[in-house]
Parts: C-alpha cells; sequence; structure tokens
C-alpha cells in the first residue's frame, strides 16, 4: 500500500528511526560527493499554494539531487483555483508522477489528494501541520545533542502548525515537550488531547516562557503571524511580546542550549538578532537538514 506523510501520527516510531538513520548516511554521502540515483525515471510533483524557500527548494533539490525529476506547480496556475475538484486533480497527476509533495491552507485538502491519489502524498504545510519540518529539525536535534528524548525541548511562542507537528511527534517517538504560548494562542486542543491519549511523552502546556525554559536543553520558536493569519497581525504583536527569545530569556535555559527556528525568522519580534547570530543558534543546520531529511522522505515513500 502507497504511504503518505500529512500529520506525523501515520508514522511509527520505527518509521521516524529510519528516516533519520538514512538522512545522516545521505548527509554523509553528499559531503563526500557521492551520486545518488535511486530516483531515476521518476518524477516529483511540488504543488505550492503558499510560498516557501527552504521547504520547496530542498524538495526540488532532494530530487534531483537523487536523480529524480521535480516539477513546481503553482496551484493558482492550475484548474484547482477555477474549482476543478481535488479528487479529480489527484487522480490526473497521480497518472503523471510518482509522487505530490502539497503546501497549502488547509489540511483537508491535503487529506483529500492522500485520498484520492495513489501515488504518495507529502504535507509541505498546511494551517495545521508542517511534520517534515519537525523531522528535519529532530534530525538537527539528535545531530547536536546525540539523542532527542532524554531532552526537555521547549517551544515558546505561537501554538502554530508546526507547534502540532511537534506535539505529534512528541506523542510518536515520546519526547518531554514543553509548550509555553501566550492565553488564547494554544496549539489546536484536538491535537493536544489525541497526543495525550497516546500516553507516550510528556507534554506540558504553559503560559510563561521564563518557568518553560528552566534548564532547556533546545529552545524552538516561529514567527508569531503565519501565513494567512495577516489581518491578526497587530493583536497578536501585542500579546506576544514576552515570548521573544533573546538573550535574557536563553540565560535561563540549560548552558549548552541550542536555540532553533524554522525560518524564516522576523528578527525583533520572536528573536532577537543577537540570539538568531549567536553561539547556541543553529537555525543554518536546521536549514540544511531539510535536504538530506526529504531525500530519506522521498526513496522511503517512493522506493520502500
Ligand atoms: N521552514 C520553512 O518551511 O520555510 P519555507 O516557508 O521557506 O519553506
Ligand atoms: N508557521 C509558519 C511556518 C513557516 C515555515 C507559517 O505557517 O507561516
Amino acid at each position: 500500500m502507497k504511504k503518505d506523510i500529512v500529520t506525523l501520527s501515520e508514522l511509527s516510531e520505527e518509521d521516524f528511526e529510519k528516516l533519520f538513520k538514512r538522512a545522516f548516511e545521505l548527509k554523509e554521502r553528499h559531503k563526500k560527493g557521492i551520486r545518488e540515483n535511486v530516483l531515476a525515471g521518476k518524477t516529483v510533483g511540488l504543488l505550492f499554494d503558499k510560498p516557501s524557500t527552504r521547504t520547496r527548494i530542498s524538495f526540488e533539490a532532494a530530487t534531483a539531487q537523487l536523480g529524480g525529476t521535480p516539477i513546481f506547480i503553482n496551484a493558482k496556475d492550475t484548474q484547482l483555483s477555477r474549482n476543478e475538484p481535488v479528487k479529480d486533480v489527484a487522480r490526473v497527476l497521480s497518472r503523471y508522477m510518482d509522487a505530490l509533495v502539497i503546501r497549502t491552507y488547509s489540511q483537508g485538502l491535503i487529506e483529500e489528494f492522500a485520498e484520492y491519489s495513489s501515488i504518495p502524498v507529502i504535507n509541505a504545510l498546511s494551517d495545521l501541520y508542517h511534520p517534515c519540518q519537525v523531522l528535519s529539525d529532530i534530525m538537527t536535534v539528535i545531530e547536536c545533542k546525540g539523542a532527542c528524548k532524554a531532552l526537555k525541548i521547549v517551544w515558546v511562542g505561537d501554538g502554530n502548525n508546526v507547534a502540532n507537528s511537534w506535539i505529534n511527534a512528541a506523542a510518536v517517538i515520546g519526547l518531554n515537550l514543553v509548550l509555553a504560548c501566550p492565553e488564547g494562542y494554544f496549539p489546536d486542543k484536538k491535537v493536544m488531547e489525541k497526543a495525550l491519549e497516546k500516553k507516550c511523552g510528556r507534554i506540558t502546556l504553559m503560559s510563561d516562557p521564563a518557568e518553560a525554559v528552566k534548564n532547556a536543553d533546545v529552545i524552538y520558536t516561529d514567527t508569531w503571524v503565519s501565513m494567512g493569519q495577516e489581518q491578526d497581525k497587530e493583536a497578536k504583536q501585542k500579546a506576544f511580546g514576552p515570548f521573544q527569545v533573546n538573550a535574557e530569556l536563553v540565560k535561563k535555559a540549560s548552558k549548552d542550549v541550542i536555540v532553533m527556528h524554522c525560518l524564516p525568522v522576523y528578527r525583533g519580534y520572536e528573536m532577537t538578532e543577537e540570539v538568531l547570530e549567536g553561539p547556541s543558534s543553529v537555525v543554518w543546520d536546521q536549514s540544511e537538514n531539510k535536504l538530506h531529511l526529504h531525500k530519506a522522505v522521498l526513496e522511503a515513500l517512493i522506493i520502500g
């Protein structure tokens, strides 16, 4: 049966481990200049309805570096923009390509694509989740710290799509995840409830960032205003002031804390320039690892 990655909850702990192992191997081979050919003759579609620097380009590069051909599809240039049913587009694209990477607003749309496609569907961000981001982020945590399970991982800021995917990952592989978000901006309630039902890992919600980051091994933040929320910008900037990741906050964490951000970053809002460019920041490694992890995802889903 074909496999998709639309939430992260469809993966087992073993799937996570296999992806990390292969991504590290592929990273090492890439550094040595070894050429891969596992996707020779395969075509990967990238259907995007929101902007992207990292996710789009790393998936395109990953496909090309594995010997396959990426095809970028701007959703606005397709008949989807004139209400062609998703179930029709999904079946048509399945006749042309070997996997489909989708970035859009509605999680439901990605799930409908997965249901009607006969090829693997990969969520490259929806309003609800950003699963591949969190996969490559955990790879970065393992790379920097040697492991991820014994660590205190602290999310500071908006309970958004990336936070929801961290919650899903924590529930599959058993992480100690603390989320500090302003009242009214907690992660999705259903996502939280489902994760807690699994009784795997420790997931804690709070509204005090200073308390949350005590002894943190990882501090993670993201923009306060996600794509599609531009109308809430002013209200959010007011509510999120105390949640800025700055030197004072980072000082309260473990002394060898790493600071993460999926990027793009808004300097002076969710993170200061000093922290972003400081010694604890691993944001550029995070961005690089998207390339290697995406290769592992494409290979696992297309080749098996
Ligand atoms: N982190 C991330 O998904 O970045 P892009 O929006 O540039 O793809
Ligand atoms: N939460 C952000 C992530 C961008 C990569 C957004 O959805 O815009």
